[in-house]
């Protein structure tokens, strides 16, 4: 289902509902977080709304989809520092039931099975939030990965690295390696949605609608998913054709 929102705010609106909805008719919840500029309105709406709504968030248990190989957690540009920044630290989240891939394990290949396997005893993920790169990568699983894959290890792409960049400080490097969970670990949760925002992933939701199902283009694996729902503002959405557009769901009635 595809779902066009006036702006990231309507977005964070939407999304921060759903999740909010999701948690009070399953306490327990498993959540697929992602990290990345996309999501820091949807959390900063989530937070403001767990407060007023006194939403019991202590059940939530969530993983994380990556993180940069060779940083600790207490790294600032870690993927753990974010989700402590961005919802953690806030509201009464219980820390011990918030997972990330540890980018400092020494075996990262048996960390990556042994995290696979963690989210399969907890049950699978009931419903995943996903952003998108500009190259198509879901998850850090760049395009070519299997669609078979799990939780592994990947070397980054120049282009995922250069985008990533502006989170870094000028001089510093961008890893060039994550873990990250695997397109099957994606594909296994409950309900996806996709959020994507902004003129620069006009070309590659383009792309989405455009083309086949394949592994060149990662995204696209979500046209096999019964329960994914891509949610754009009008700027990602610039660049639908326009038998995308004609099809698609108005967010108002779906709200
Ligand atoms: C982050 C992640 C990535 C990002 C993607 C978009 O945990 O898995 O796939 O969702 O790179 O990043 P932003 O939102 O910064 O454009």
């Amino acid at each position: 289902m595809l779902l066009i929102f006036p702006d990231t705010s309507s977005i964070a609106d939407y999304v921060s509902t759903a999740l909010i909805n999701t948690i009070k008719s399953k306490p327990r919840v498993v959540l697929g977080a992602a990290t990345g500029g996309t999501m820091e309105p949807i959390y900063a709406r989530f937070v403001n709304q767990v407060r007023q709504q006194q939403v019991d968030v202590s059940g939530l248990t969530s993983f994380n989809l990556d993180e940069y190989v060779g940083l600790s957690p207490d790294h600032p540009k870690s993927y753990a520092a974010y989700m402590h920044h961005h919802l953690f630290k806030h509201v009464g989240f219980d820390g011990a039931r918030h997972h990330l891939p540890d980018g400092r394990a020494t075996d990262l290949d048996a960390h990556c099975c042994e995290y696979s396997a963690k989210l399969q005893q907890h049950g699978g993920i009931d419903l995943q939030l996903l952003g998108v790169g500009g190259n198509g990568h879901i998850g850090f699983n760049e395009p070519g990965t299997a669609f078979d894959s799990r939780c592994h290890v990947v070397q980054l792409s120049e282009r995922t690295r250069m985008d990533n960049s502006r989170f870094f400080a000028e001089n510093a490097i961008v890893p060039a390696s994550a873990i990250t969970m695997g397109m099957q670990d994606i594909m296994d949760a409950r309900e996806i949605l996709l959020i994507a925002t902004g003129e620069g992933k006009a070309p590659i939701l383009a792309e989405y609608y455009q083309n086949d199902i394949t592994e060149a283009i990662p995204l696209t694996i979500l046209k096999r998913h019964p329960r994914a729902k891509i949610i754009l503002d009008e700027a990602a959405a610039s660049l639908l054709p326009n038998s995308v557009r004609q099809d698609f769901v108005t967010a108002e009635a779906d709200c």
